[in-house]
């Protein structure tokens, strides 16, 4: 998230009396957003700040890991299968704010609460429960939370190859045609993705070309992500292309490569021969 362009929309926003209610960082591949100056335009503009960690989860941002939530009412991570470490699927949010913790966990559970306090009228008996809003069923099983847990113990392990091999990428492509993942000094990314960006100026082939030949070579190559803003749903809310043009000129340059704690010395310099054949 470009903080400069949060900051015009939001100025524009407050004319037009449509400041929003919560902004949302992505850190997007495992990078913090530039978060002390995020908080500083919530005070100014009067918005909640929630953090999409679903990359970030074992990064640090100004020494703090990510989900401290110092500069956001909550944080939120997923536990999705090709995420860091996972559970199956399922996800975790993070606030230090007891109230909204509450909620949360009444959300959970279908917005059913067992605290007299919070109920209408008497309790009937200790059996007594009630549905005091509509919520949920977001209840992540223990057989999940033991596979999360077991898998926390060693985050800092995986953070740490995961460092490695993009060392080694950063090494092997610097003098390819590539804008390589720039890393802001005060973030520690976890490093959930490792994209480049194609100088396509510099390069006889085109996007689609590359990563075709890439894929034909047997690199799985993706493309994370598809600019939001393009698909139908939100065009429908009338979102056009040309809306966010830095996300649609990412769009156009970005391939991710494969990276994964396991990934091994023989892996990882198949990836570099055939990124170097393809782009030399
Ligand atoms: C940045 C980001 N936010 C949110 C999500 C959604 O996570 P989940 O599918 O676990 O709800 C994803 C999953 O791919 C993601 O990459």
């Amino acid at each position: 998230m470009s903080v400069g362009e949060l900051e015009k929309k939001l100025e524009l926003a407050h004319v037009k009396g449509t400041v929003p209610k919560v902004v949302i960082p992505v850190h997007f591949s495992g990078q913090s957003c530039e978060m002390d100056r995020i908080f500083e335009l919530s005070k100014e503009y009067g918005f909640a700040v929630i953090e999409d960690a679903s990359h970030a989860i074992g990064g640090k941002y100004l020494e703090t890991p990510i989900g401290g939530c110092r500069f956001s009412e909550m944080t939120v991570f997923s536990f999705h299968p090709v995420k860091i470490i996972t559970t199956g699927e399922g996800g975790m949010v993070l606030t230090n704010r007891q109230d909204l913790y509450e909620r949360l966990v009444r959300l959970r559970s279908h917005g059913i609460t067992r605290d007299p306090v919070l109920m209408e009228g008497e309790s009937h008996g200790p059996w007594y429960y009630q549905q005091i809003e509509l919520g949920f069923n977001y209840r992540m099983t223990d057989i999940q939370a033991a596979l999360g847990t077991n898998q926390m113990t060693r985050i800092d392990e995986f953070i740490q190859q995961r460092h490695e091999i993009v060392s080694k990428y950063n090494y092997a492509f610097k003098m390819l045609p590539l804008v390589l993942p720039w890393q802001h000094p005060n973030t520690h990314s976890a490093f959930h993705l490792y994209v480049i960006r194609l100088k396509l100026d510099s390069i006889s082939k085109t996007h689609l070309q590359v990563f075709e030949e890439l894929r034909k070579r047997g690199i799985i190559v993706n493309l994370h992500y598809i600019p939001v803003h393009t698909q139908p749903f939100y065009q429908r809310l009338g979102f056009k292309w040309g809306d966010f043009p830095e996300a649609e000129t990412y769009y156009r340059e970005a391939i991710t490569l494969p990276l994964f704690s396991s990934m091994t010395d023989v892996q990882q310099e198949r990836v570099i021969a055939s990124v170097t054949e393809v782009l030399q």
